[in-house]
């Protein structure tokens, strides 16, 4: 960094469907956090409609990145670097952000520099607890990843080795999908968090079997296996529960009555939901995050153990999460574990933790080139 530099790095964040950006000083202080949420326009889907996306981020991106300069009080010449998701996402969506921030970049002399968007999540922790114990074991979980990493700082650079993985849905997307099928609102995670507080957790069985490891990749270890998660089962059982206890008539009534709501602008909300669900439902729900939850937790910990982990931390929207967070802490306090999470608000997608991952980058003069393009399925190494 130059001696005068500040360290202003403008985050730019658009790999799904939220268009965000973020200014951040020295990879810590946030001084702005800009966001225009699509979820209203994929709610009817349950589920993000990528052509849908696209054209939201080119409405948003000039308004939401003026909104975070304004917010932060700074004028764009007095940036220092200009940080943008480079994958994993949708093409067309990274592809936005990419756009603005290299005619950005390129129109004021500064550097960019390409984040990772996973990199990104862990990062919304590290900025604020860089000192835990290392290495670290991180449970990124949101709804396109659940990935168990290692990471390391070495030479004030991070490295990352992805030791688990989801072989097919991520959490968050069983989250989404069960709630549409609940005929409850998108995206689907706070819903579930809200309703299944008032529920009996251990009303369903959801058998072991259901959340288990099904599919290997050769090269894996007997403990890499181990680590692996599936979450196409659940969902699974539970639609065949819905059926099985002939919910479909009190589904069909409650989505009628929540998309009855006065106006869009006055969507309903989770607590709208709890009095549509009898006490079978809210078991349903309580059950199937309980044991999302305990099979996100044991193969956390599991990993933790395997890897001599010096501390956990746990990110991504599914970190959002009220039971996930109770049921990590109580465990990681049992083992003598250190733990942390993101501020609720930077769990889910938002560009803070863009700026801040792209700190370490900046200073080590990491700078992505003129031609960068969108890396739909980047990995983080
Ligand atoms: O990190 P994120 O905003 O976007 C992706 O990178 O995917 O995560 C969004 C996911 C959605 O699947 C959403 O249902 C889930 O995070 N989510 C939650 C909660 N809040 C958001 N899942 C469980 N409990 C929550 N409170
Ligand atoms: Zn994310």
């Amino acid at each position: 960094m130059d001696a005068g530099s500040s360290g202003l790095i403008l985050g730019i964040e658009s790999s799904c469907d939220e268009t965000a950006a973020a200014v951040v000083r020295g990879g810590r202080e946030v001084l702005s956090n800009a966001i225009a949420s699509q979820a209203a326009q994929h709610a009817n889907y349950g589920g993000v409609v990528p052509e849908l996306a696209s054209r939201e981020h080119l409405r948003n991106i000039v308004p939401v990145v003026q909104g975070a300069l304004d917010q932060a009080g700074v004028s764009f010449q007095q940036l220092d670097g200009i940080a943008v998701t480079a994958g994993p996402g949708l093409a067309g969506a990274l592809l936005v952000g990419i756009t603005y921030a290299k005619a950005l970049a390129f129109a004021l002399g500064k550097p960019l520099i390409a984040v990772n968007h996973l990199e990104g999540h862990i990062h919304a922790v590290l900025m604020q607890a860089e000192t835990l114990p290392q290495p670290l074991l991180a449970l990124v979980v949101s709804g396109g990843h659940t990935h168990l990493y290692l990471a390391r700082k070495k030479n004030n650079a991070w490295g990352y080795r992805c030791v688990g993985r989801t072989v097919d849905d991520a959490a968050g997307e069983a989250f989404d999908k069960v709630a549409k099928l609940l005929g409850l609102g998108y995206p689907g995670g706070p819903w579930i968090d809200t309703l299944a507080a008032h529920g009996n957790p251990k009303a369903v069985k959801f058998a072991l079997s259901q959340v288990k490891n099904k599919i290997y990749r050769d090269s894996d270890t007997a403990a890499e296996r181990r680590l692996q998660f599936s979450f196409s089962g659940i969902k699974t059982a539970v639609l065949r529960y819905v059926e099985s206890h002939e919910m479909r008539a009190s589904i069909d009534a409650r989505q009628a009555a929540l998309a009855a709501q006065p106006s869009a602008s006055q969507p309903a909300t989770p607590a709208d939901a709890l009095p549509l669900c009898d006490a079978p439902t809210l078991d349903l729900i309580a059950s199937f995050q309980r044991a999302v939850v305990e099979d996100l937790k044991r193969k956390s910990f599991d990993a933790a153990e395997i890897f001599g982990a010096g501390s956990i931390i746990v990110s991504g929207g599914v970190a959002a999460n009220r039971e996930l967070r109770q049921r990590f802490t109580a465990e990681a306090d049992k083992r003598g574990l250190p733990i942390a999470f993101p501020p609720p608000s930077l769990s889910t997608d938002n560009a803070v933790m863009i700026a801040a991952a792209a700190w370490p980058r900046f200073l080590a003069g990491e700078f992505a080139a003129e031609d960068l393009n969108a890396t739909p399925q980047l990995a983080l190494s």
